[in-house]
């Protein structure tokens, strides 16, 4: 397609009509940006000019296919300064979003309209970057230093009406293009450009003051704090201040965080649309039932009411199925407290839901998923119960976190339409959904399962059958390896504070605190009779299980906890335990650097991930990583432990898992390198 087709400019009058036209998002890709530039020049000699865009949005932000390669001509600062410049001036005229280069080019019109709902927002620092043509600059122009800190730092999106209200808005209007008209036929005096503005007051300590608390919020990822940093700037002159935010833009598009976040954005998308179900047609579910409604069934009903379902809880006896719906209720109020929620959609998620304790109501379900006792043959019962009460052909899902799914649908006909639905606790917040399909599955089943992951906003990755699936299996290895360290020598909370350091949340140990041990100390006693005898057990877990230190609801697990207070405090006991376990094995305890522990942690996930991929449990490295950055906290900053190890270098990552095999024979299998 040739530029001037992405870029029309029409006379109606003594009106110029621009119409930046390259769907889906009119991103200012080479071709618009050329496009705009003709189109200043195409506009002389017309009274005004109005700058829109067809299809569904206003430019929603740039090319991010270009990042890799060098800039080319014209760049967009040039492009914006022009407009900003030309003496016809320019009315933006926008709807949909006014995202990124987008936004940068509105504020360099003269005016801007907006449809209601229109979203605004400079979201480079979600992709590890800050704006490179002005937006820093301009925007605390526009709109004062507080509002353009919390929208360029945050990556937020506001809408029309709050525009307005910060005055970088002329005007929100129901019909655009009769408002434009009107607008532009009683064209007020042109005002200053924005980049002639000075930065009006603000107060003398609110840059430090943003710096701190962003950085405690980015857990490490500096782009937040890179527009920071530009947007300090703004009290310079513009000529000055606009080639040092360029210079930075560009150098950030070659930063290790802009490739790992921008390999999240791709792998977000890429995940939803595995091979497998390539050709498959999902159907449309609008009705499931939901069995079990503890911690999981109720999270699980939340986020099915949340996203639009209609959802029949049901539960062992009638006592339970009240308790259950006590939780659901709970959750949704906890959404109105928090104002995510209006009282009206409350109401209407209400509508959509009963609790109930016979599986009759579950026959118009059109999916079931199941979320009960994790024992097999309370899950077997459940499944015959679902397949004689529902349709021969509704889907049966289970949430299982280690039964096989084969052997839960054993005594079911028609295994094409079972299917592993699991969630993460809590279910209505976390974002992952691992969808696991067993040999009998329908891709039909499995497009459904996605389908049903997207109305529930969720992540979906597909995951074939092993212990643990994707997430649990690699969240084991690690917890492994991390045992292996604590018996040679280092100490829960250095274990914690290196792997917070990397960017994590949280450190192994205090997670396991949080979420209590126990859980994870059955499926070790379930599984001491398959392990492989040749691999390295530590026991030091067990002996705390043992304690009876569960974590911090016990008030006592890897660490202690003082009554009412969160904080783990460091514990001599576990010390002591963790020293005489070291001395009982006859292992002489030596020092681990705060890099040396996370290098080897980050090895054995990205090993256990490349066996996953070898096995074609995950069908590719992007699964892997979405599963541990919208599953476990992985930061996402360094997007994902595959992501991760080729930014290191496979030969490293490879070669710190040989020091972490060796030093435990019989432990690890290491994945091949050429898969
Ligand atoms: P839970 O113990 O909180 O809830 C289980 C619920 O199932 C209880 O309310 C119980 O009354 C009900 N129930 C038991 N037998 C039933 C039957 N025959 N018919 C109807 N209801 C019955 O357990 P939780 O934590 O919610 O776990 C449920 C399932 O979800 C398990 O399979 C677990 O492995 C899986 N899971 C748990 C996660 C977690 O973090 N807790 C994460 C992902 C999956």
């Amino acid at each position: 397609m040739s530029h001037t087709s992405l870029v029309n400019v029409e006379l109606k009058g003594d009106v110029a009509w621009v119409t930046v036209d390259n769907p889906p998002v009119n991103a200012t890709s080479s071709g618009v940006r050329q496009g705009l530039t003709d189109a200043v020049v195409a506009v002389k000699g017309a009274r005004v000019a109005v700058l829109r865009c067809a299809g569904r949005t206003f430019i929603a932000g740039g090319d991010m296919s270009e990042f890799d390669k060098p800039p080319v001509e014209p760049h967009l600062p040039d492009v914006v300064q022009m407009i900003e410049e030309s003496e016809v001036p320019f009315v933006a005229c926008m709807h949909g979003n006014v995202l990124g280069g987008g936004f940068e080019v509105a504020m360099a019109c003269a005016w801007r309209i907006a449809a209601p709902g229109t979203g605004f927002g400079l979201p480079e620092v979600n992709v590890g970057l800050i704006p490179g043509a002005g937006g820093t600059q301009r925007l605390p122009r526009l709109v004062g230093m507080e509002a353009a800190i919390d929208l360029a730092c945050t990556g937020k999106v506001l809408k029309a009406e709050d525009m307005l209200h910060l005055g970088a808005v002329d005007l929100v209007a129901d019909n655009l293009e009769d408002a434009v008209n009107r607008f532009v036929a009683e064209l007020p005096d042109r005002p200053v450009p924005v980049s002639q503005r000075t930065v009006s007051d603000f107060a003398p300590d609110l840059i430090d003051t943003s710096r701190e608390s962003l950085k405690k919020r980015a857990k490490g990822q500096q782009s937040p704090l890179e527009s920071l940093t530009a947007l300090s700037w703004a009290k310079m002159l513009f000529s000055e201040a606009q080639p040092m935010e360029r210079a930075r833009h560009l150098a950030l598009r070659q930063s290790a965080e802009s490739r790992a976040l921008r390999h999240a954005f791709f792998a977000e998308r890429g995940v939803s649309k595995p091979m497998l179900i390539k050709d498959a047609k999902a159907r449309d579910i609008s009705r499931i039932a939901v069995v079990g409604g503890g911690l999981m069934g109720a999270g699980i009903a939340t986020a099915a009411l949340n996203g639009g379902l209609s959802v029949t809880l049901i539960e062992r006896d009638p006592e339970a199925a009240s308790g259950a719906r006590d939780r659901v209720e709970g959750l949704l109020n906890g959404a109105v407290k928090r104002g995510k929620m209006t009282e009206t959609q409350f109401q209407n998620c209400l509508s959509r839901f009963r609790s109930v304790d016979g599986y009759a109501e579950a026959a118009d379900a059109e999916l079931a998923v199941e979320a009960v006792f994790e024992d097999l043959s309370v899950k077997q019962q459940v499944f015959a119960e679902l397949a004689q009460n529902m349709d021969a052909n509704a889907i049966l899902a289970t949430n299982t976190s280690y039964l096989d799914p084969i052997e839960i649908f054993s005594g079911i006909e028609n295994q094409a339409r079972c299917i592993g639905l699991h969630f993460f606790s809590p279910a209505h917040v976390m974002k992952l959904l691992e969808i696991v399909h067993t040999t009998h599955t329908a891709p039909e089943v499995v497009a459904t399962g996605f389908a049903l992951g997207k109305k529930l906003r969720k992540v979906s990755v597909l995951s074939g059958i092993c212990d643990g699936f994707i997430g649990n299996r690699m969240l084991a290895a690690y917890r492994r390896e991390a045992d292996y360290l604590l018996a040679d020598g280092a100490l829960p909370y250095q274990i914690d504070q290196a792997m917070r350091d990397f960017g994590m949340p949280m450190g192994p140990y205090e997670l396991q605190d949080l979420t209590g041990l126990q859980i994870a100390w059955a499926n070790r006693k379930r599984n001491a009779a398959t392990r492989d005898p040749n691999e390295r057990y530590v026991t030091i877990a067990d002996q705390l299980c043992e304690k009876e230190r569960f974590g911090q609801r016990a008030g006592k697990g890897w660490y202690r906890y003082e009554e009412g207070n969160r904080k783990p405090i460091r514990d001599p006991e576990v010390d002591a335990l963790i020293e005489g376990y070291s001395s009982a094995q006859g292992i002489a305890r030596r020092a681990f650097s705060a890099e040396e522990i996370s290098s080897r942690l980050l090895a054995v996930l990205a090993n256990e991930g490349a066996l996953i991929i070898e096995e074609g449990v995950a069908e590719n490295s992007e699964a892997v990583d979405m599963v541990q950055i919208h599953g476990y906290g992985f930061p996402r900053w360094r997007g994902g432990p595959m992501n991760y190890r080729d930014e290191i270098g496979v030969p490293a990552s490879r070669a710190k898992m040989d020091i972490v095999a060796s030093e435990s024979p019989g432990s690890w299998s290491v994945a091949r390198e050429d898969f």
